[in-house]
């Protein structure tokens, strides 16, 4: 008989964040096939004799092509295993899970998605950082600064879009500024980089438009790193629950985003 492939969302990466469902799904599993950056304490739920494989990639390192991946679960899934496919995040936000899900619905695999806190929320909200703060921000959009083809987001048309979060931006975070400033946006728009968000190595910078096309993202980093753009970014200073000893007052933010 065919067993199952459950696609599960390990969160941002504090082990912490993974859902009930996920957690005790990974408890009865007899394979886990994880990304790299998936965290040890979440591997170790999972029993002791679970086949365990990592497909993931290492900063900006070589990975395990897509298509491998792919046939892997599906082979797994034919032996009759219940297999865990451990994506960080959400399986379906940036993660390719959806050709995942495709592969296997294409072969008859039986398949679950557990959906898991995607760093595009979580990243944001240790930071302090309220995506929609009402009379600031109506509309939030996910983009990526990174493509399959290279091709560029449409940035112009973004920029009607009052909080943008922008996925893959450690080394694209200058073009990204180029990008938007082309597009509309003030110079002073407030922006947060977000560095391995809910990790120990957790960094964000509460800087602006202008400074992120002079800077980028500073050195060179393997931690995943997302942007925040638009004047909720600010209220980071004010609502840095993390870092309370640095917090002024919320009022100054709210007057100069609106
Ligand atoms: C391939 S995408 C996967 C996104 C994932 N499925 C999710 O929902 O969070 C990888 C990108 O997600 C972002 N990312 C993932 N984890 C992060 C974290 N802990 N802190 C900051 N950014 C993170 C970065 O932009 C990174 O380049």
């Amino acid at each position: 008989m065919s067993g199952i492939v459950f696609l599960v969302g390990a969160g941002p990466g504090d082990p912490e964040l993974i859902t009930v469902r996920g957690a005790r799904l990974l408890a009865s599993a007899d394979a886990v096939v994880h990304d790299r950056l998936v965290a040890r304490e979440l591997l170790d739920l999972a029993p002791a004799d679970a086949l365990r494989y990592d497909v993931g990639k290492e900063g900006y390192g070589a990975s395990v092509p897509q298509a491998s991946t792919s046939e892997l679960l599906v082979r797994l899934a034919r032996t009759g295993l219940r297999v865990v496919r451990l994506k960080g995040g959400d399986p379906f936000v940036f993660g390719r899970g959806g050709e995942e899900a495709m592969a296997l619905a294409d072969a008859a695999i039986r398949f679950e998605v557990v959906p898991g806190v995607t760093a595009g929320v979580a990243g944001p909200a240790c930071a302090g950082i309220p995506l929609t703060h009402r009379g600031l921000s109506r509309s939030a959009a996910f983009v990526t600064a990174v493509t399959a083809t290279g091709e560029a987001p449409d940035w112009g048309s973004l920029a009607a879009i009052d909080t943008l979060v922008v996925f893959m931006a450690g080394r694209a975070a200058r073009a990204v500024a180029a990008g938007l400033l082309a597009g509309g946006r003030p110079l002073s728009t407030p922006v947060a980089l977000i560095r391995s968000a809910t990790r120990p190595d957790e960094e964000v910078r509460l800087i602006d438009l202008g400074t992120l096309a002079q800077t980028g993202a500073g050195e060179p980093d393997d931690r995943p790193a997302l942007l925040v753009v638009g004047a909720v970014a600010a209220l980071g200073h004010a609502l840095a629950w993390r870092r309370p000893s640095a917090r002024p007052s919320a009022a100054r933010f709210l007057e100069a985003g609106r």
